[in-house]
């Protein structure tokens, strides 16, 4: 961008952020702006088979690639995954709370699937429910063989002021970079305490066949952060293997074998769009890759879904989905485009605070921006500035083996608010109903580096005092 440019956007920003102020404004729009930071393009690869991430626990029949999400509505369940492979073994999980001494114990239930010549190991689901808010427990599973512990915190109890912290990941693979971006995550100081994950897991698809080793050797990999937090699971394009020409016609069947989500608590018929409460914040996940249009079964969950949100009970609302709606980069341009005609005036009534997605191989945050006037004859069909809509912000740079997405549409379009191609991860974390920060963590830097920030201001509460509105 030339210096005509820059002193243009600084103009509008001081235009916008006056007036912010009038209207208590939940982000202050920036002019756009294409980070200088140039990453060294190196080949994205993914990490060997004997790679140390990948190892196998010791033991007859060791559970292995352990993950936990969210096992109801509200907090206080807990779905367990883990996968035997000598075996079938127990179905059971042993789990008590940090402060009493009596172990629990639930049943779960027991799948297998084949694809092409791969036959999966057995893979345990073990919902736990009616845990204590706020306490760590603890949990076994590989009863009978080998047993492994491991423990988790579940939230506190829904609440409009509760502060809590997500993090986000996506597109993330298991290269080098992929297990760069777990490890910056992880010892990201501002400790994210559920992963709210935009799609696009394994990239076991890339291989012949879809090798579904590949979904086993991630599970492993994600398991130091999968077992002890949960991950809110979102489908993207990689999760379909849809692969007629070898026999595999069913779509998405890996993953939905593997990873369960609590879709059934939302009245969602799919596991594909659900909802779920935590802490202060209210997610919807949504469908790219099954049927939107009017009369869907997606459509018609989501338009009953929307009027749910109690913004007094959840003042945040976030939407994660895997197919961004705003993305000025020339990778997946405009993929988003029909889902956005169907639902972006929802999101606008119904004042979404961000939308999350992935799919694009990099970083890129929007100012608070929606086209819902368009109609055919009216040819009004440019993005404008509006403050009933979310920030689009696409994370899709978790580090998979595709490599990263540089080649960005120019100029700049003024709907983008920042873009940069690296690798990284975000954290979104709520302060109180009024007030949450966002940060983005590019690889490349100490692990409490904020690349990108900015204060979320709740529209819902319109707070007295906006003066912090500021990026920080
Ligand atoms: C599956 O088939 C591929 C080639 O078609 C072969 O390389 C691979 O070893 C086979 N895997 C199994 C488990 O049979
Ligand atoms: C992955 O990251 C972890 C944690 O930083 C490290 O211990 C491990 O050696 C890394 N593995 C590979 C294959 O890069
Ligand atoms: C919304 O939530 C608030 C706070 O929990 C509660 O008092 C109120 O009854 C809820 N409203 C509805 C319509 O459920
Ligand atoms: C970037 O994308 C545009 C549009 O698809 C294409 O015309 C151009 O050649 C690309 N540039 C590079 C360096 O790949
Ligand atoms: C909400 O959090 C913000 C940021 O931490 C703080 O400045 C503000 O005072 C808090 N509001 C209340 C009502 O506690
Ligand atoms: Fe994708």
């Amino acid at each position: 961008m030339g210096v005509m440019g820059l002193s243009f956007s600084s103009a509008v920003a001081t235009v916008v952020i006056v007036l912010g102020s009038v209207l208590n404004a939940a982000v202050v729009c920036h002019g756009g702006i294409t980070s200088s930071f140039v990453r060294k393009v190196e080949k994205t690869i993914d990490m060997p088979l004997d790679s140390d991430v990948f190892r196998v626990p010791l033991g007859y029949n060791a559970p292995q690639q352990v993950h936990i999400t969210q096992g109801d509505h509200e907090g206080r369940g807990v779905i367990v995954s883990w996968v035997t492979v000598d075996e079938p073994g127990s179905n059971t999980v042993l789990y008590w709370s940090e402060n009493s001494k009596r172990k629990n114990r639930a049943e779960g239930i027991m799948v297998t699937y084949k694809f092409y010549n791969y036959t999966s190991g057995y893979i345990h689901h073990c919902t736990i429910k009616n845990l204590e808010f706020n306490t760590k427990y603890y949990y076994v599973v590989g009863i009978g063989h080998t047993p492994r512990k491991f423990w988790f915190v579940t939230p506190p109890k829904v609440g409009p002021d509760v502060p809590y912290t997500f993090g986000l990941i996506g597109d993330l693979g298991q290269s080098y970079d992929s297990n760069m971006t777990l490890t910056h995550y992880e010892l990201n100081p501002a400790k994210g305490k559920t992963v709210l994950f935009v799609g696009d897991l394994s990239y076991a698809d890339n291989y012949p066949n879809h090798d579904n080793v590949r979904w086993d050797t991630w599970g492993r990999f994600t398991e130091r952060s999968t077992a002890y937090q949960p991950w809110i699971w979102t489908a993207g394009n990689h999760e379909i293997d849809f692969v007629p020409e070898i026999g595999e016609f069913i779509p998405f069947k890996p993953y939905s074998h593997r990873y369960h989500v609590p879709y059934r608590a939302s009245d969602s018929t799919a596991p594909f769009w659900y909802s779920i409460k935590r802490a202060s914040a209210y997610i919807i996940v949504l469908a790219s890759y099954s049927a939107y249009g009017k009369y869907t079964p997606q459509y018609k969950w989501l338009e009953k879904e929307l009027p749910k949100v109690n913004r007094s009970e959840t003042p945040w609302l976030i939407v994660l989905m895997h197919s961004p709606w705003y993305n000025s980069y020339n990778y997946h341009y405009m993929e988003g485009e029909t889902m956005r005609v169907m639902y972006e005036p929802w999101f606008v009534q119904y004042k979404v605070d961000v939308v999350f997605a992935g799919h694009v191989h990099a970083y890129e945050r929007s100012e608070r921006v929606s086209n819902i006037a368009y109609n055919v004859i009216n040819g009004i069909c440019t993005p404008v500035n509006d403050q009933s809509a979310p920030v689009y912000i696409t994370i899709g740079d978790g580090g998979n083996l595709e490599g990263l997405a540089t080649n960005m549409t120019e100029p700049q379009p003024k709907y983008s608010a920042y873009r940069e191609a690296s690798f990284g991860h975000a954290i979104f974390d709520i302060k109180n109903r009024t007030h949450a920060h966002y940060s983005w963590h590019r690889n490349q830097d100490g692990y409490a580096v904020k690349a990108d920030s900015l204060w979320f201001f709740n529209r819902f509460w319109h707070p007295e005092d906006d003066s912090t509105s500021t990026q920080s």
